[in-house]
């Protein structure tokens, strides 16, 4: 089934200027872009993109963390987009990551690990929702 998903360039990859082979990476691996955007998270904002985590230990390191610098938000679309996109993504600590994942190539730390991605088709449409609201 043809599906949309959301995936963020996190602050570490823009600042390390590793968005251009992230976006390399995701059209070799056939998914569309089907919108795509700059941003800047207020504290207010990623709190409550991240809400699901507000009682974890990291939230607070988390959300500066996504405040820390601007973010690439992105839709993407294709067939299996969600499971696609996460298993490209890999798994959340770097050091686990299976090689040619992009948290092996890009991530750095369990925190700084270079990119988001929606963990289901509800969440997905939930997050893609909360970044852009009319598509
Ligand atoms: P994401 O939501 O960003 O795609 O990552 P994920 O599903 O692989 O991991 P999740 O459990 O949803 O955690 C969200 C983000 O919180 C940071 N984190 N830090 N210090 C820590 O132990 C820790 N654990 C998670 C990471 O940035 C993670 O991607
Ligand atoms: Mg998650």
């Amino acid at each position: 089934m043809v599906e949309r998903t959301l995936a963020i360039i996190k602050p570490d990859a823009v600042q390390a200027k590793h968005s251009g082979m992230i976006i390399n990476l995701i059209e070799l691996n056939k998914f569309s872009i089907v919108r795509m955007e700059k941003i800047n998270l207020s504290k207010e904002r990623a709190e409550k993109f991240y809400e699901v985590h507000k009682e974890r230990s990291f939230f607070q390191e988390l959300v500066s963390y996504m405040t820390s610098g601007s973010v690439i938000v992105m839709a993407l679309e294709k067939e299996n987009a969600v499971k696609d996109w996460r298993d490209l993504v890999g798994a959340t600590d770097p050091l686990k990551a299976a090689p040619g994942t992009i948290r092996k190539m890009f991530g750095t730390s369990i925190g700084n690990n270079a990119t988001h991605g929606s963990d289901s088709i509800e969440n997905a449409k939930v997050e893609l929702k909360f970044f852009f609201p009319n598509l």
